[in-house]
């Protein structure tokens, strides 16, 4: 049964923080569901009214009750609140039910041996561009999740940005340290070559935009075109000109090694934390 899932009538997201509240966000928005499919819980009841008033959807103080009324349940907690979380919903959730989990470094088996029966359960991490439409999330199924559940969570995750499927939830520690961690890094890279622009000269609000903008359409070039970013960075390096003077400058501080290193390390973080 838990195979031949159809369009989820009621999503329940347990945790409207930051990145359950962009999901709500990005359902509504997009249409994907109405304000009366979906259901939302937080810790504190003040901020439970006030994600009720916000979104115009439903809000519970029992994580238990709002399972019993969904089909898909989104888990948006901190990890260290997924055990006690788990405890709390354990007697509500069936096969019948699909659970996605965000909480980073937690893996699906984890969650799986919390719950009795053959639980679909689908670990998700998405990035906080999430919040401009723009995130990258990446699913991996844990045991008993089928292509079916897949497709639901695809649906929920595409009305927040782009969704890729990784069925090797080994490599989910390289995810989180790509593009969970990804935009920190963009940020860094802009702020510096907006330095770089005030440094020539530039007012600084003007070098942001566009240091950002060139980084934003450089990604977009990548995305759009399919094309190798190397054969991209040739096409717009003249022989003798502007640009290979700056790259020249990039390979001497080493910047290539310095962002392979960057993930590596974070990747061997995330592993470090994981349970
Ligand atoms: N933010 C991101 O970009 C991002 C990206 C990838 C993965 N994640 C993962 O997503 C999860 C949430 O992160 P976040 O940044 O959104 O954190 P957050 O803003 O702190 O949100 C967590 C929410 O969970 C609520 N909560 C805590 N205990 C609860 C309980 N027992 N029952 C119901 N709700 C409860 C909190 O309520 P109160 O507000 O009342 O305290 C809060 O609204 C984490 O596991 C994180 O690893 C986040």
């Amino acid at each position: 049964m838990s195979g031949s899932m159809r369009h989820p009538k009621k999503i329940a997201i347990l945790g409207v923080g930051k990145i359950g509240g962009t999901l709500v966000s990005g359902l509504l928005k997009n249409k994907t569901f109405h304000p009366n499919q979906i259901i939302g819980s937080t810790r504190s009841t003040d901020h439970n009214k006030e994600v009720g008033k916000r979104f115009g959807i439903k809000t519970f103080s029992n994580n238990a009750e709002m399972v019993r009324h969904a089909d898909v349940v989104i888990l948006a907690i901190k990890p260290q609140s997924i055990r006690g979380v788990l405890e709390e919903i354990k007697d509500e959730v069936t096969p019948h039910h699909l659970l996605i989990t965000l909480a980073a470094a937690t893996s699906t088996g984890l969650v799986e041996e919390q719950l009795d029966g053959e639980i679909p359960v689908i670990r998700a991490m998405p990035n906080t561009a999430c919040l401009i439409n723009e995130g990258m999330t990446v699913l991996c199924p844990g045991q008993y999740a089928g292509k079916q559940h897949l497709e639901i969570a695809r649906e929920i995750f595409s009305s927040v940005g782009r969704v890729e499927i990784l069925h090797q939830e080994e490599l989910m520690d390289a995810v989180t340290a790509l593009s969970g961690s990804g935009p920190a890094y963009a940020y860094i890279i802009i702020e510096s070559l907006a330095e770089g622009g005030v440094k020539v000269g530039l007012p600084r609000e003007l070098a942001t935009t566009l240091a950002a903008q060139s980084i934003l359409g450089g990604a977009k070039m990548v995305l759009e075109t399919g094309e190798h970013p190397a054969k991209l960075k040739d096409s717009v390096t003249t022989p003798a000109g502007v640009t290979m003077d700056g790259i020249m400058e990039l390979e001497a501080g080493g910047i290539r090694v310095t962002l392979i290193k960057a993930v590596a390390k974070a990747t061997e973080k995330s592993k470090e934390i994981s349970h």
